[in-house]
């Protein structure tokens, strides 16, 4: 089918969370989706059960994987790690802002090192600001005993994102009702949105959500969809739906180089 060359061709990208406790169902879900073009979002869950050479093996065999392990350690500890996930050939993965700057910088230079030593892509880092299951109350008394004050999570969120660029992230992990808030932090970085609910979709337990084209109106960068695909009868079915909202031409890779 001919592009129609006054579509956009930079869609927001849809990675679909793996959140199964094997590799077989994960691979088969890949398999029935072929051709289309999604990000594959793998968690502590799947990896721990399959471990990183399942991981590589579906990175060489040419599937966008997302390692979602959100690191957060001493700087060396994690550099080491991440080192590790863009050698197993992901594309993406996670590690907590409040590693602070000494370990994203750590993380960011020797994966540049890296990569352009070895001629492969660096793989992109992923910030997470403060995790979406947090509560006012709960964040309350984390933001307390960290600092002697409590914090508005939107305020902890603001803050963490203005810096996150400078440290060496790509992007951060946000609620969709946080990207307006990212946004205006810093225009230019990505944002990685779960929380996404298609029309008609079960919320389950995400409390703040969103449907794929509301937050791609919004500007997100990539939504992540699970439950809605992974126990839908036909997964196919609804992602084809849920990329149709995103206005992404289907069978077309849509990330750029
Ligand atoms: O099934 P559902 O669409 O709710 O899955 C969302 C995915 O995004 C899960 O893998 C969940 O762990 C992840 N996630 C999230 N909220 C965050 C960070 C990650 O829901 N703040």
């Amino acid at each position: 089918m001919p592009l129609n060359p006054n579509k956009k061709t930079r869609a927001t990208e849809l990675i679909v969370a793996l959140d199964v406790p094997k590799g077989e169902l994960a691979l088969k879900l890949m398999k029935d989706c072929a051709g289309l073009p999604i990000i594959w979002k793998v968690g502590s869950e799947l990896f721990l059960a399959e471990g990183p050479n399942w991981v590589r093996q579906r990175a060489a065999e040419g599937y966008r994987i997302f390692l979602d392990l959100k690191f957060h350690d001493i700087p060396n500890t994690v550099m080491k790690a991440a080192l590790l996930a863009q050698e197993m050939g992901v594309e993406m993965f996670t590690l907590h802002l409040t590693g602070g700057p000494a370990m994203i910088r750590a993380v960011r230079d020797e994966l540049e090192k890296i990569s352009d030593e070895k001629g492969i892509k660096r793989a992109m880092i992923l910030g997470v600001s403060v995790l979406t299951s947090f509560d006012q109350p709960s964040w309350d008394d984390v933001s307390f005993s960290v600092s002697g004050s409590p914090s508005k999570i939107e305020d902890s969120v603001k803050r963490l994102v203005t810096q996150a660029r400078y440290w060496g992230v790509d992007g951060v992990v946000c609620s969709p009702h946080e990207i307006k808030t990212v946004k205006k932090a810093d225009a230019i970085l990505y944002t990685v949105v779960p929380g996404i609910r298609p029309k008609g979709a079960k919320a389950g337990d995400q409390a703040r959500i969103m449907t794929p084209k509301q937050a791609a109106t919004l500007g997100a960068g990539a939504v992540v969809v699970g439950r809605p695909i992974t126990e839908a009868k036909n997964p196919r079915v609804m992602i084809e739906r849920v990329l149709k909202e995103l206005d992404t031409p289907i069978g077309m890779p849509v990330k750029e180089s």
